[in-house]
């Protein structure tokens, strides 16, 4: 097991580069699967969800190649009908993708109900929906998510979701791309990967538009042939760098991002007291005047993004006077308060809603990280303290972050990774 070790309270100067994103890449990868001949696909982040679908992947008999660090030539000709493993799939959030790929590629899937952060319920009512309306039995038994497409493929249909979920968007894109006749999805998520499946699947010969909008249009095609295709940068990451230069002070250039996507997230760092430069595809982030509070409230895209909440909360616990950040997304996002508090952060949560008390340092204390984002904010918070913080549980982080440690460590952060024992792998003591 890793934990992280950070002796904080040093500014960030230098360059990060930005990865591939993880929540373009993770229905990327299963959509694949709808693909007939080889597809390579570059710009694929190095982070375990990836490394985890890819060995599905693997695992239901596809050919998946390494081309270089960033590029995967995926082949999934010889992929059979067969139940997804239950140890890998059920760890993953995106697992779920995977259920609409094999279903508009076989008409069949078996596939363990999604695992991923804990934010209180993760309901996949919307999914099930849609599904449902484009023509597929399913049910839920021991553990897997289990579905037939009535007549072996799936019908176009006429789709309306209750809430624009990223997920149930993503999803029925991919089971509605080879289906017999045409699939209109209403009030869908807008959000930046949501574009980049539609134009990944677009460019292998699918007929997709309205993708960004309220409204998608999908066209079923009878095949899509292989090609290439460049994830879009990670707009998450970026923002957790910027962040962490707010938090610590500093001048560091973000790049290759696409600022469009990152426009929530600046507009918030500049109310704060950064400045924020763009530079064709690099922000330029500093910060050498005092943090000023502000009010944040997370939303669907293009609002302030809900896996950004923790990141600008440990920002804010560092800013002159009462901030308040509001949860619209989550149910309970909160639990890395606890952890901040231990830092000295003055933080109160009533129901959805954090009232944080800036103070004028924190102090490092060893931290759990409890999920992807609030790991990062602890990072954050971490670099920002003065002393000593110790992260635990990091492979909550390492689920969704590129080499975190080299990149941070780049631009003058005190920061490794140390090798501990894992307390639930106690030695048994041999008997007989
Ligand atoms: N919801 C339903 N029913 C559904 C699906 C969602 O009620 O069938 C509700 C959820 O309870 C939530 C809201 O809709 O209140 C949004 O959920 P959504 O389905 O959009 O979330 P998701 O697809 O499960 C993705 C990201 C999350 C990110 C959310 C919101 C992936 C793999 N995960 O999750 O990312 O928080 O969208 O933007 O794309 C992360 O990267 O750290 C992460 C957790």
């Amino acid at each position: 097991m890793k934990k992280y070790v950070i002796h904080g309270g040093r500014p960030l100067y230098g360059k990060i580069e930005i990865s591939g994103a993880k929540n373009a890449a993770v229905g990327i990868i299963p959509a694949a699967l709808l693909v007939e001949g080889p597809c390579r696909i570059e710009n694929i982040p190095a982070i375990s969800d990836v490394d985890m679908l890819l060995n599905i992947l693997r695992d239901l008999g596809a050919s998946v190649r390494m081309i270089n660090r960033t590029t995967v030539e995926v082949d999934c000709a010889g992929a059979r009908c067969q139940t997804v493993p239950y140890g890998a799939g059920r760890k993953l959030r995106a697992s779920y993708y995977l259920l609409g790929a094999m279903l508009g590629r076989f008409g069949w899937a078996e596939v363990p109900l999604p695992g991923g952060c804990d934010f209180g319920s993760r309901p996949i009512d919307q999914h099930l929906k849609g599904l449902a309306a484009l023509g597929a039995e399913v049910r839920v038994e021991k553990g897997y998510m289990c579905a037939t497409a009535q007549g072996g493929r799936m019908k176009g249909s006429q789709i309306y979701l209750d809430v624009a979920s990223v997920g149930a968007t993503m999803n029925l894109m991919l089971a509605a791309v080879l289906a017999e006749g045409t699939t209109i999805i209403e009030n869908t998520a807008k959000e930046p990967h949501i574009v980049d499946l539609a134009n990944f699947l677009n460019s292998m010969g699918a007929e997709i538009t309205g993708a960004g909008t309220d409204v998608i249009k999908i066209r079923g095609v009878d095949k899509l042939r292989g090609g290439e295709y460049s994830i879009i940068p990670d707009q998450i990451e970026a923002g957790t760098y910027m962040a962490a230069v707010a938090a610590t002070g500093g001048e560091v250039r973000i790049c290759n991002i696409i600022p469009k996507h990152l426009e929530c997230i600046t507009a918030k760092l500049v109310e704060m007291g950064a400045e924020v430069e763009e530079q064709g595809d690099s922000l330029v982030v500093r910060r050498n005047r005092p943090l000023q509070r502000t009010n944040v409230k997370t939303m669907f895209y293009p609002g302030f993004p809900t896996d950004m909440h923790p990141q600008i909360a440990a920002v804010l616990c560092l800013a002159r006077g009462t901030s308040v950040i509001t949860e619209g997304v989550w149910d309970n996002r909160y639990r890395y308060t606890e952890e901040f508090r231990r830092l000295g952060a003055k933080i109160q949560v009533d129901g959805k809603i954090a009232i944080i008390e800036g103070v004028d340092h924190l102090s490092g204390a060893p931290m759990e990280a409890c999920d992807l984002r609030a790991g990062a904010a602890m990072i954050i918070a971490g670099l920002a303290a003065q002393g000593t913080s110790e992260i635990s549980n990091v492979k909550h982080i390492e689920r969704g972050y590129e080499d975190i440690i080299g990149k941070l460590s780049g631009v003058g952060a005190d920061i490794r990774a140390v090798e501990v024992p894992d307390p639930e792998q106690k030695k048994v003591p041999a008997v007989g």
